[in-house]
């Protein structure tokens, strides 16, 4: 029994985000998407507004669980019994921070090992940020984010001009 954590912040969650979701969980026989509550970051959704709609585009997924954390990665990873950390590589961009965080995680708890996945190359040039901006200034969504997530994105973008 293989159970893995694939960690991030997720705001919002992109297809980038799913591909990593639907690969891993094929290979894995359990998979935990694990949302950071990160209360130092001001994130655009909260987290249970993330965790919801991570819940809605995985809805299909059947080995797939959504759950939120906040304090270090390998102690949720050890309260979960997970036996693996899963993180998806874009470019050679992500390589530093990302080798640093899977050898920082390793020193600190040494039974949790990290596999990282190469992002599909349709979506190699995606991310959050990228996604939160054209958001701002009302740009088309459909290639970036699910539908769901276009909707919510939207509706937040309203509510801020509103404020
Ligand atoms: O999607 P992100 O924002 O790149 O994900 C980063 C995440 C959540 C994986 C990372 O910030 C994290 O694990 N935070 C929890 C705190 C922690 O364990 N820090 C030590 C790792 S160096």
């Amino acid at each position: 029994m293989l159970r893995a954590i694939y960690p991030g912040s997720f705001d919002p969650v992109t297809y980038g985000h799913l591909d990593i979701i639907r690969r891993s969980s094929r290979i894995m026989d359990e998979l935990i998407v694990g949302v950071l509550n990160n209360k130092a970051k001001m994130p655009l959704f909260s987290v249970e507004e993330r965790v919801k709609m991570l819940e809605e585009v995985t809805k299909e997924l059947p080995n797939v669980r959504i759950i939120p954390f906040d304090g270090l990665l390998v102690d949720f990873a050890s309260r979960m019994e997970a036996d693996v950390v899963i993180r998806g590589l874009r470019a050679i961009t992500d390589f530093e921070y990302e080798l640093q965080m899977s050898q920082t995680n390793h020193k600190l708890e040494p039974n949790v090992e990290t596999m990282f996945l190469t992002t599909s190359i349709e979506y190699s040039y995606l991310s959050s940020t990228t996604v939160r901006e054209i958001a701002a200034f009302g740009g088309d969504l459909s290639q970036f984010v699910p539908e769901a997530v276009a909707v919510e994105l939207k509706k937040k973008m309203n509510a801020k001009r509103r404020v």
